[in-house]
């Protein structure tokens, strides 16, 4: 039974992050959609709210999500907590190839663990946290970055 967990900030979780996710579980028996901390972010919304919104967007898609968030250690402790037989990552440009590609290596490097990528549908290819932020932040239409429970979150 092959396990996979997707860790992220998600800050909030995109239609990016979504179609990630319900492509990972179309490859793996078990997701878990991970809110873990970076210590380089600071979050918009707690991890608990994070993990909420998360929950209540996968319910209603196909597939098994366990939603999660993890604060401290490693994230391969995580990964070998749960028996994780793979990390999954998406990515949207050689940008986030730069950023991941290390990590991946790390992981591999301390607990054997693989890291497989998924690439981003184009029409995500511009999507991310941030801007979606800034552009809510702005007065701006983000109903196309993120499901509906996310925008009235993000517009308060
Ligand atoms: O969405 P993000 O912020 O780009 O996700 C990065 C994240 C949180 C997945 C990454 O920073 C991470 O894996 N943190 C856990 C701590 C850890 O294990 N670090 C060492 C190997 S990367």
């Amino acid at each position: 039974m092959a396990i996979a967990v997707y860790p992220g900030s998600f800050d909030p979780f995109t239609y990016g992050h979504l179609d990630i996710a319900i492509r990972a579980a179309k490859m793996f028996e078990t997701v878990h959609v991970v809110v873990v901390h970076n210590p380089n972010k600071k979050p918009r919304f707690s991890a608990v709210q994070r993990v909420e919104m998360i929950r209540e967007i996968l319910d209603n898609e196909k597939g098994n999500f366990i939603v999660n968030s993890f604060d401290t250690g490693l994230l391969v402790d995580y990964c070998k907590t749960v028996n994780a037989d793979a990390l999954v990552k998406g990515i949207r440009t050689n940008v986030d190839l730069d950023y991941e590609l290390p990590m991946a290596q790390v992981n591999r490097d301390l607990s054997g663990i693989e890291t497989v990528f998924i690439p981003a549908d184009p029409v995500h290819g511009f999507v991310s946290s941030s801007l979606v932020k800034q552009v809510a932040d702005l007065g701006g239409d983000i109903s196309k970055y993120v499901p509906e429970s996310v925008a009235r979150k993000l517009r308060g």
